[in-house]
């Protein structure tokens, strides 16, 4: 007997990147990683909560060099729509003069949160700093950007899943999925 598949939230639209593909680039991500990175010897990934949460977990352990990780939290964010001023709400707690760090988001929208966070970091002299995403939605960029490591190229979709989510929901799903914003918003 068929089975339906039911998504666990009623706002999904449709799976747009699959578990399987997203492991698998991820795997391909924490391997370049670790190879560009072979002669380094303070090497930080440090994730913005809470979205790239799962991301950076699965990421590292493909990263199979000596690393540390830390995390900030920042916001920009209330629903769908990013306000264009983001605040940093906690710091990481590691001294990163010196180190080789790979900033890392979920999603890169406008490009604001990694722009702004990583001029930030730059005046705290890292030995070298690179952007690092699991997903890029470059219709929506209001500002250049370039991301070193990037999983998928996206169209402007909001999207949840392994990590990502709208108002705290979806980040449990296993793929990535578009939201129907009308339905979410009671349309
Ligand atoms: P930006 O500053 O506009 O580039 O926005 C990046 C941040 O907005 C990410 O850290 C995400 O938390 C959030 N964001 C942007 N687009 C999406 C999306 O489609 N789904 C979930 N979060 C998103
Ligand atoms: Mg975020």
């Amino acid at each position: 007997m068929e089975t339906k598949f039911e998504f666990p939230y009623d706002f999904i639209d449709k799976v747009i990147i699959s578990q399987e593909d997203i492991q698998k680039r991820v795997r391909d991500l924490g391997n370049l990683i670790a190879n560009d990175y072979k002669d380094s010897e303070k090497l930080l990934l440090l994730g913005l909560l809470r979205g790239s949460v799962v991301f950076i977990t699965d990421l590292m352990m493909h990263v199979s060099r000596p690393m540390t990780m830390d995390f900030m939290s920042v916001s920009s964010y209330s629903g769908s729509e990013s306000s264009g001023f983001v605040r940093i709400d906690s710091d990481h707690k590691t001294n990163i003069r010196g180190w080789d760090v790979i900033l890392i988001d979920d999603i890169v929208d406008s490009g604001y949160t990694l722009k702004t966070v990583s001029k930030l970091l730059i005046d705290r002299q890292p030995r070298s700093l690179k952007l690092c995403a699991l997903l890029d939605k470059p219709e929506r960029h209001k500002v250049d950007i370039h991301i070193d490591y990037l999983g998928f190229t996206i169209p402007d979709y909001f999207v949840v899943g392994y990590g990502l989510d709208i108002d705290e929901k979806g980040r449990n799903l296993p793929y990535i999925a578009s939201v129907n914003l009308k339905k979410y918003h009671g349309g």
